[in-house]
């Protein structure tokens, strides 16, 4: 086990700054998920951690002790890909053991060789493959490769875990399942893990805490429910949550102790409660953002207004795309007891409580249902 530290690291491949002086601090038996669009940096962190690529600048330390230097075979970190690449022409069994026959070659005593099949069998029973142990890689399912390839790395009893979008092979059932699965393992195992994905769903469901990546910079830290409830950012608002929150454009025409007033240029005007309006003005421009789940069709008179143009049924729940008159449509969660139509005119409150503001830096205003504003660290 081992706590990951990064301290001002960055990678540059010639003109690229795939990494930006990233600062972060990953705790003991942690499990941190790395998130973020595709090419903001995400596997090149991971690399950069493993060793198998060198930083252009800053460190990396392990423990307290700097492994920016090391090779990634002395840092003990076991890493698990998209493309799991198994030995065709190995078993289930050899392929987990493979790894750990190498570590040993030099010392092949018989008591190093019952460990290692205790090991091989133990991952195997962890992992429920054990009836799989005899058979080749293209016997077995795409989740049961996944699986071997992920024995492969947790016989080696490695400090630490990182995972490289793993799961992006399976289909949806498949990987909620092996997400439940690892979950498991972390609490089983109790080692650091690092997890990759662009999903912020699975980035959700997995971490304890999340770092969001945006271009090589680290935009926010935090466990999945203090992103989701306070995001620093438009850019953490608006890839936190799905369906991804409501942006749009509006002027503070009154700002009171907690709470200001704005005009969207349509519907009425929209009250936000705030917990603080100290950098507010009148005349402000600022960002109102809403999550659809926040957000209902109502028979009574809402702020907002706009024609229903499409419905998303999910099942479960049903949220429907309004054209309000003013550029991307409005998302809503439609309640449960309405059948909403399309091209139907309907009406929406705004909850002043579930307003997010925002400057226009794009930085996040103070919101009053969640009490102070804490500024969260970043890198
Ligand atoms: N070996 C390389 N040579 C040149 N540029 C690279 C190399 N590896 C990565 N990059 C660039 O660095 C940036 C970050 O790439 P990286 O693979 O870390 O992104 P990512 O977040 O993992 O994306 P994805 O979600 O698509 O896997 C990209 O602009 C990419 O083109
Ligand atoms: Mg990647």
């Amino acid at each position: 086990m081992a706590a990951i530290s990064m301290h001002a690291v960055g990678k540059t491949f010639g003109k690229t700054a795939a990494v930006s002086n990233v600062a972060l601090d990953i705790h003991d038996g942690e499990f941190a998920v790395f998130v973020g669009p595709s090419g903001c940096g995400k596997s090149t962190l991971l690399r950069l951690i493993a060793g198998l690529e060198d930083v252009s600048s800053g460190s990396i330390a392990f423990d307290g002790q700097d492994v920016t230097e090391q090779a990634p075979s002395e840092r003990g970190v076991a890493m698990v890909f998209q493309s799991y690449a198994l030995y065709p022409h190995m078993n289930v069994y050899d392929n987990m053991a493979f790894g750990l026959k190498l570590a040993q070659s030099n010392n092949t005593n018989k008591t190093d060789r019952q460990g290692m099949d205790q090991r091989v069998r133990e991952t195997a029973r962890i992992l429920q493959i054990e009836h799989l142990l005899a058979r080749k890689p293209r016997e077995l399912s795409g989740g049961q490769r996944q699986r071997v390839a992920i024995g492969r790395a947790i016989v080696r009893q490695p400090r630490v875990f990182l995972f490289d979008e793993p799961l992006s092979n399976l289909d949806a059932a498949l990987r909620v399942q092996m997400r439940i699965e690892l979950k498991r393992l972390h609490r089983e195992l109790g080692t650091t893990m690092i997890y990759v994905t662009h999903d912020q769903v699975e980035a959700m469901t997995l971490a304890d805490r999340i770092v969001v990546l945006n271009e090589g910079r680290v935009e926010q830290i935090g466990a999945p429910l203090e992103l989701y409830h306070h995001p620093r950012n438009l850019f953490v608002a608006g890839f936190i949550g799905s369906p991804k929150m409501n942006f749009m454009s509006a002027i503070v025409t009154a700002c009171d102790a907690q709470q200001v007033t704005l005009d969207l240029g349509i519907g009425r005007p929209i009250i936000a409660a705030v917990a603080d309006t100290a950098d507010l003005k009148t005349g402000a421009k600022v960002t109102l953002g809403l999550r659809p789940e926040h957000l209902t069709d109502t028979s009574g008179e809402g702020q907002l207004e706009g024609e229903v143009i499409a419905l998303e049924h999910l099942g479960s729940e049903t949220y429907a795309y309004l054209a309000c008159g003013n550029g991307e449509p409005l998302v809503i969660k439609s309640a449960a007891d309405t059948a909403i139509k399309v091209g139907q005119r309907v009406s929406v409150a705004v909850p002043p409580q579930k307003c997010y503001l925002f400057d226009e830096t794009g930085m996040a205003l103070a919101r009053r249902d969640f009490g102070e504003w804490n500024v969260i660290e970043v890198g």
